[in-house]
């Protein structure tokens, strides 16, 4: 992955192929016109004073998402000076908020996929902004390019490679908080990308076996307890929602136990995270349309995944399981029909309605096992619901919770992180919906709120006393239109970042 420094040197004398300084639309002026961002000081001065006229001439405006690209001033090693919109400039006195600042980085190291090494003199008003200017560069550069020509590396074809050094400008590397926010950004993003890469690999590459057997690789390698419970396992243990689920695939599903301990630790988290390698709907078959993107199916559980290895990397003083639900959703003669009743790990009775609803059955039993260790809270990941997706959009995961407070706190973390994350509500009449003639609950209710109605059938496999979120982030998982800000077109590596935060605050004991 692209490395990232701090240096403290000035932009004329750094050996770089380019410069990235920011731009903003002027707040003072009515014409709203374009002002350089503190950090562009030394390269508007080798201009004599004219950058922003120059600028301007090029058609710069300061808009977010904008690049400008001009040859760098007489004197400079680098050769290039990239000027990417940082959009309105902040009030007086206020610094760039962080998430503008990683758009802007993620934009700029799009723009430079191709060069080997860049310095950012973007804004830094603190650790924090660096850590956001990092963070934007590093997921920025991302690219996925495993079954590009033959897997010849990227500098062998057409396709460019990734941006490999990023150089941020103005902090200092012997600072105890910046040389920290760099070390998290680089670890939170390096994990990050991982979870991105899972979502990108095709189905056929990655069942739910080999996805177990990347979970044992990282927990060798991080120093993870791990479990891998089989298909053989899987039944002796009565997981009878996972196994339905996985029953028509000639791929069997695998529950994954990943356990990160901390001497320090005064809370302990529970992660779960869905798994469906692939997401046919099963009997219920998805039509063609609808069914092209689900590999990303499994995104929940690369989230979790990536969490919790980035939280042992990062030695945070909490105790984390993290459980993967794998398997794999397809039709065939051994499959689950609509009509069947599974025994799920609970005990509790399911008739399985829709074999398309499969996320919240292998959910179920990971919850309940999750449960079983009697956590501080636990957090489900998951692609659950296009209805998700109807009621916020493809940018905006939801949050239910049956905790007020616990759902705020998710929420913050969101924020914190970087994340469009929205609250949502979970009626209680909803329930009467999944009211099953033959079992305990049945796996579909009313369409309308179909998210909501997804999250109350969960919270009935939360053991009693638990407090517990449910994100459902079918809509931002997966990025079907064009590269923005620092997100690449595929898998988005959504919710990695909150989980991580979630992690943090539960260090400091703060889980709302
Ligand atoms: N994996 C899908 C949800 C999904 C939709 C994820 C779009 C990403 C993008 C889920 O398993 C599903 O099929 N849900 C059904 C539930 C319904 C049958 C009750 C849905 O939302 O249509
Ligand atoms: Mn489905
Ligand atoms: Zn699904």
């Amino acid at each position: 992955m692209t490395a990232l420094t701090l240096s403290t040197s000035a932009a004329p004398g750094l050996r770089a192929d380019a410069i990235v300084i920011g731009v903003a639309k002027g707040a003072g002026s009515p014409s709203g016109d374009l002002v350089l961002a503190p950090g562009a000081e030394t390269v508007d001065q080798a201009y004599d004073g004219k950058l922003a006229g120059i600028l301007e001439t090029l058609g710069a405006s300061g808009a977010e998402g904008e690049v400008t690209k001009l040859p760098a001033p007489a004197g400079f090693k680098a050769p290039l000076v990239l000027a990417v919109g940082l959009g309105p400039q902040p009030e007086k006195d206020a610094s760039y908020d962080a998430e503008a600042l990683r758009r802007a980085a993620g934009v700029a190291a799009r723009a430079l996929a191709g060069t080997k090494k860049a310095a950012f003199a973007l804004p830094l008003a603190d650790a924090a902004d660096a850590a956001a200017v990092g963070e934007g560069a590093l997921l920025g550069a991302y690219s996925f390019d495993t079954y590009k020509n033959n897997g010849k590396d990227a500098e062998a074809r057409d396709a460019k490679a990734p941006l490999a050094d990023v150089v941020l400008l103005g902090g200092n590397p012997r600072d105890k908080a910046y040389k920290a926010a760099v070390e998290r950004a680089t670890t939170v993003c390096e994990e990050l990308n991982r979870a991105r890469d899972l979502v990108n690999t095709p189905p056929n590459d990655l069942d739910p076996a080999a996805f177990a057997a990347l979970a044992q690789e990282a927990a060798k390698e991080h120093g993870l307890k791990v479990q891998v419970l089989d298909e053989k396992a899987l039944a002796k243990g009565g997981y009878g929602g996972i196994l339905g689920v996985g029953s028509g695939s000639a791929s069997a599903p695998r529950l994954v136990k990943l356990t990160y301990t901390s001497a320090k630790a005064k809370k302990h988290l529970a992660l779960v995270g869905k798994g469906i390698t692939y997401d046919s709907g099963g009997i219920s078959l998805k039509p063609a349309g609808h069914n092209e993107t689900m590999k990303c199916d499994m995104s929940g559980a690369a989230a979790v995944f990536a969490a919790v290895v980035a939280a042992a990397r990062l030695g945070l003083e909490v105790n984390i399981t993290g459980w993967l639900a794998l398997a794999e959703n397809m039709p065939s003669g051994s499959a689950t029909r609509p009509g069947d009743v599974l025994r799920m790990f609970s005990g509790k009775t399911v008739e399985v309605l829709n074999t398309d609803a499969e996320g919240r059955l292998v959910l179920a039993d990971a919850l309940w096992a999750a449960s079983q260790e009697k956590p501080d809270a636990i957090v489900d990941v998951a692609t659950l619901t296009g209805a998700m997706v109807l009621a916020l959009g493809s940018r905006t995961f939801g949050v239910m919770a049956n905790d007020d407070a616990f759902r705020s706190a998710v929420s913050e973390a969101a924020g914190e992180a970087g994340e469009e994350a929205w609250p949502m509500p979970m009626p209680e009449h909803l329930r009467k919906g999944m009211d099953s003639p033959v079992a305990d609950i049945a796996n579909m209710g009313e369409r309308m709120g179909g998210g909501l109605v997804a999250g109350l059938f969960l919270q009935e496999f939360v053991g009693d006393g638990i407090t517990w979120a449910h994100l459902d982030i079918a809509g931002p998982a997966f990025n079907e239109q064009g590269p923005f800000g620092y997100t690449p077109k595929g898998g988005t590596g959504s919710a990695v970042r909150t989980l991580v935060r979630i992690a943090e605050r539960a260090a400091s004991g703060d889980l709302g």
